[in-house]
């Protein structure tokens, strides 16, 4: 599913939508280059959680966890980090919350990981020459219809 983003605003609404929607052990994987809007999106996630607390980069502390909101929100940024780094995170912990309470899991730049989990979503964001901003959300093994349908 293709969504246009004709602003800021359009972008945290489709997280605020996710951050209602998501149940424990969701995990979205967001792809898309910089400043495409990656964290705005995780903003509006965390806004949809009923998260107060800013939402900043994880960019050099790895991982950021808010547990404010509905359910917690696990946001991770890889863009310093190697494949090789990724695969040494044990990032399946997060997902499968073995040892931490279950919530959303958040990935920036995810197409830096090895592997993935079973079930996830995918959001592409572009930012094309022409400010066009779109994302494009793909369900891999999980079914979202219930989900696009409050989009
Ligand atoms: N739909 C939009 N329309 C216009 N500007 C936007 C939109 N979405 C986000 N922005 C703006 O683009 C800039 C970069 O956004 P953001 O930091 O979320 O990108 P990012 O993908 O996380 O970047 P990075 O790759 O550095 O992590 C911010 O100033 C943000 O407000
Ligand atoms: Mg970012």
């Amino acid at each position: 599913m293709k969504i246009f983003l004709a602003d800021v605003q359009a972008t945290l609404d489709l997280g605020i939508k996710l951050g209602q929607t998501l149940t424990p052990g969701s995990v979205i994987l967001l792809e898309g280059d910089l400043g495409a809007g990656k964290t705005t999106l995780v903003q509006g996630v965390g806004q949809g959680l009923g998260i107060t607390e800013s939402i900043v980069s994880p960019t050099f502390t790895l991982i950021n966890e808010y547990t404010q909101g509905r359910i917690p929100l696990y946001h991770l940024d890889l863009y310093r980090l190697e494949p090789q780094e990724v695969a040494a995170l044990n990032l399946e912990s997060y997902w499968e919350a073995s040892e931490i309470e279950p919530g959303i899991v958040a990935i920036e730049w995810a197409q830096r990981m090895p592997y993935q989990p079973d079930t996830y979503l995918r959001v592409r964001l572009t930012n094309e020459d022409n400010g066009n901003r779109q994302a494009k959300i793909t369900a891999l093994h999980c079914n979202i219809n219930e989900l696009i349908a409050k989009i």
